[in-house]
């Protein structure tokens, strides 16, 4: 069975909450709920990490990313200049899907800088929690 990495970065522990005009008003568990219910129906195997930290999401993915057929990331503010995390993904050379629930294109210039998005197949921003579903899809439709 195909084991996908599921990893939010940065205060992404507290939707729900922050700004809930943006990102809404489902929690991280509300999250990883429904995408344990689409992993069961596509039949994969999911691993859940948050981390507000580089250091820790950087080490999550050195070891957990060996073995498994895709990396599902919202890197949060991470995505915008962490150049240790875009060098991680392309080392680890994982297929990878960067998710955005908002749409950061639409919204402060500085969000519309991406450096790991270089590293990911595809970036889907802006449709929500949906994303993180559509990626998984995609994800388990490629070849091992
Ligand atoms: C975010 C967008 C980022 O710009 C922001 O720093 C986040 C969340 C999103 O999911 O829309 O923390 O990645």
């Amino acid at each position: 069975m195909k084991r996908f990495l599921v990893v939010n970065g940065p205060n992404l522990n507290l939707l729900g909450k922050r700004e809930p005009h943006i990102y809404g008003n489902k929690s991280l568990a509300d999250l990883m709920d429904a995408i344990r219910v689409r992993a069961g129906e596509l039949n994969v195997q999911v691993e859940f990490f948050q981390g507000n930290g580089e250091g820790e999401i950087i080490d999550f993915l050195q070891k957990q990313a060996p073995g498994s057929a895709g990396i599902i990331i919202n890197p949060a503010s991470f995505a915008h200049y962490s150049l240790a995390l875009f060098d991680c993904l392309q080392a680890l050379a994982v297929p990878t899907v960067e998710v955005h629930i908002s749409n950061v294109h639409a919204r402060e210039e500085f969000r519309s800088k991406m450096v790991t998005a270089r590293a990911a197949r595809g970036v889907i921003a802006g449709l929500g929690f949906t994303g993180y579903l559509l990626a998984m899809e995609y994800l388990a439709d490629q070849p091992e």
